[in-house]
């Protein structure tokens, strides 16, 4: 055992036989109890030697603070398989799913180098879209495990799974899902030009940050025009998802067809991720009360095929939630 080391717990789920992580991992078997060395950063993992392995599924191990970068090295080197698994629980993968592709885009839209930025959006939409694809979550897991801080990287996140469901919803095939979830990654890279004082800005916006604000789809389209790995449907995402149907958005009030329809699927979700998550100036909506307010844009902001397949995904996933806690109940009862 470390001195001095700082514990942060990992899911043991995330953990697979034979694997070397190439940091320590410790366990605390009763809380107040020093950790105890479990397996150090030599060996490879053997999941029998934990206690009850059958029942650990849910269950956190610990590793120092400082061998974190490694972790997090070791997840993206293995999300694929961790999302393939099926002994892994579906929140799990879930996790693993936003912890990566969120920290992916953390470090690029930091670094800012937009060929850079493109090309891991491109690297991670693959296995995004393909467990997103494996029909075995609803609306309401996946928004449980993701972040809903206000930052342009984690709103970006959201928004790219979202339209992954809602372009999946919708029946387009996994190959234009993966283009909608770049396009989802890439929708905001205009707000990179915007300070964060403007961005996180409390109180109202005075009328020189507004119109800075609202210039941010001009300048991710032109951030991303001359790229050659990004379609026309993806630049149009950037450009035209704060477009609405009745010519009330902008940067040019264009409206109805004149919106391609990646656009309108983005501002769709694009709205629905803000309004469930953290503002400085707001609590965050439930799932339904988000839905309550979007339908008030029916036709008017937002295209009504778009937005009833979004209310369907929303309705759908609480309908299986309330199934789901009544099961809890009655078995509880039982
Ligand atoms: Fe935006």
């Amino acid at each position: 055992m470390k001195a001095q080391c700082s514990y942060i717990p990992i899911s043991i789920a995330t953990l697979t036989d034979g694997a070397m992580l190439g940091l320590d991992i410790y366990q605390r078997l009763q809380p107040g109890l020093p950790a105890t060395l479990l397996f150090s950063r030599n060996e490879p993992i053997d999941l029998h030697q934990l206690p009850a392995p059958n029942s650990c599924v849910n269950r956190r191990v610990l590793i120092c603070r400082q061998d974190r970068d490694q972790y997090e090295q070791y997840l993206k080197n293995n999300w694929g398989r961790i999302l393939d698994d099926p002994n892994v629980p579906v929140a799990n993968r879930l996790s693993v799913m936003n912890e990566v592709v969120r920290d992916v885009m953390n470090g690029e839209f930091h670094q800012g180098d937009i060929q850079s930025i493109v090309s891991s959006a491109n690297e991670v939409a693959e296995n995004t879209v393909r467990f997103l694809n494996s029909g075995q979550l609803h609306l309401r897991q996946l928004s449980e495990v993701l972040h809903h801080d206000y930052t342009t990287f984690t709103h970006s996140t959201n928004v790219s799974f979202y339209c992954t469901l809602l372009a999946g919803h919708l029946g387009y095939s996994q190959q234009e899902q993966k283009e909608i979830a770049i396009g989802g990654l890439l929708h905001d890279l205009g707000k990179l030009e915007i300070s964060e004082r403007i961005l996180k800005k409390p109180d109202r916006l005075n009328w020189e940050e507004y119109c800075l604000l609202q210039r941010h789809p001009i300048t991710g389209f032109e951030k991303l025009a001359d790229n050659e790995e990004v379609s026309f449907g993806q630049l149009m995402m950037a450009y035209q998802h704060h477009e609405r149907i009745d010519g009330s958005g902008y940067p040019c009030g264009v409206r109805g067809s004149d919106i391609h329809p990646w656009a309108k699927i983005c501002a769709v979700v694009d709205v629905f991720e803000a309004i469930t998550s953290e503002r400085p100036y707001r609590v965050p909506l439930s799932n339904s009360e988000a839905a309550e307010l979007l339908d008030k844009g029916r036709g008017r902001e937002f295209d009504t095929e778009m937005l009833d397949a979004w209310l369907e995904i929303i309705m759908q996933s609480e309908r299986l939630d309330v199934t789901r806690s009544h099961r809890t109940t009655v078995s509880v009862v039982a």
